[in-house]
């Protein structure tokens, strides 16, 4: 009989992690979670989930122990741009600790493949000055100038990852992801990224009425549904490719039209407030999918419009149940 293959999962109390567990449990796999936190809206389906701060190598060890197929090293300090431009030195040191010995614990431990997530910050800041991008390619990352502390960090991991393969023959993948959103994401609190922030406001806007924007809304980002995102995990890990992958769409589009996509499906009449003092991040970013598309045959195909109303329905509800947001009842009944 085939065995089983026994997969860690770190980060599956976050947002794309735990949605990687519920996949990889559907397959049928056997999945060990680990986090600091048990994901915050629906308990997680793994066979064993364990609370391990993998900032101390023991952790990792102890994570890794006992035979575990493949590792997908989703635990990071992260967040959206108000978060990773404000906190450069504790996210570059818990994030330096997670991954370097989170990779040589694995391979101590003789982890067969290992999937490290890296992120569209990498990439040289000199090339996404205007609105109007040149979608990045994979080599564009070099010569280095990515995004301060969260992006140094990713960029440096991505090259031990290389060395380990050079000098180990240890497996390892490198996927980089452009904004992913769905549902069970973050959507409040200060780690929340763009699509959630802008579904919060909209959700908690009156209609008609004006929500606060971040930068002119002119910046130009792609996104990408969670789905396409856990789908792409799990074929960038099938494959033979070593070197980084971008993971992402090309459906680019203003901030300033994300916001009219979010009111569309809200059916909301929202006038925007433009916060120029707030970060936005780089003016413009894009994925080009030439290098995934040869690696997989496949790219990610979900359209923003199609994702964003299950994204944007989960956190209505959300605010509906912490009693922010009226319940559709109330609602017709104080309009009357
Ligand atoms: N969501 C995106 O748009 C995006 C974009 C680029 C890269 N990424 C990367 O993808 C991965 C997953 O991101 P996410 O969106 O699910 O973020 P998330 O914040 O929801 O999940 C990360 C998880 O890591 C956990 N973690 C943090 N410190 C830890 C520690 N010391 N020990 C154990 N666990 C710890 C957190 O508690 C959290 O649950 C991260 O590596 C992130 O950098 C995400």
């Amino acid at each position: 009989m085939k065995m089983q293959k026994r997969i860690l999962v770190t980060g599956a109390g976050g947002f794309i992690g735990h949605h990687l567990v519920k996949r990889l449990k559907a397959d049928g796999y056997w999945v060990r979670g680990v986090d600091i936190k048990y994901p915050e809206y629906e308990p997680s389906p793994a066979d064993e989930f364990e609370i391990l701060d993998l900032r101390h190598f023991d952790n990792c060890l102890m994570a890794t122990r006992r035979e575990v197929d493949e590792v997908y090293n989703l635990a990071a300090d992260m967040g959206g741009i108000g978060y990773i431009t404000a906190f450069h030195a504790d996210i570059a040191r818990n994030n330096t600790l997670i991954n370097a010995q989170m990779l040589e614990a694995s391979r101590q431990n003789g982890v067969k493949r290992f999937l490290f997530s890296s992120s569209a910050c990498v990439y040289a800041q000199s090339k996404q000055r205007d609105a109007e991008v040149i979608p990045l390619r994979e080599e564009d990352a070099f010569p280095a100038e990515p995004e301060p502390g969260y992006g140094w960090e990713k960029l440096y991991t991505e090259e031990l990852c290389r060395y380990y393969w050079q000098d180990y023959k240890f497996e390892t993948r490198i996927v980089r992801f452009h904004n992913v959103y769905g549902p069970l994401g973050t959507y409040d609190g200060g780690k929340e990224k763009a699509p959630a922030a802008i579904c919060r406001k909209v959700a908690l806007a009156s209609d008609p009425g004006e929500i606060e924007v971040w930068g002119d809304g002119k910046q130009t980002r792609s996104f990408m549904y969670v789905d396409d995102c856990v789908e792409g995990l799990l074929r960038i890990m099938a494959c033979d490719y070593h070197d980084a992958l971008n993971l992402g769409t090309d459906e680019l589009v203003t901030i300033n039209e994300l916001v009219d996509l979010v009111s569309d499906v809200a059916g909301k009449r929202l006038v925007k407030r433009h916060n120029l003092v707030e970060p936005q991040g780089v003016r413009g970013r894009n994925s080009d999918n030439h290098r995934l598309r040869q690696a997989l045959g496949w790219e990610p195909s979900i359209a923003l419009r199609q994702g964003l109303k299950p994204t944007y329905v989960w956190i209505e509800e959300e605010l509906q149940r912490a009693g922010r947001v009226p319940e559709p009842k109330e609602r017709a009944s104080s309009a009357t």
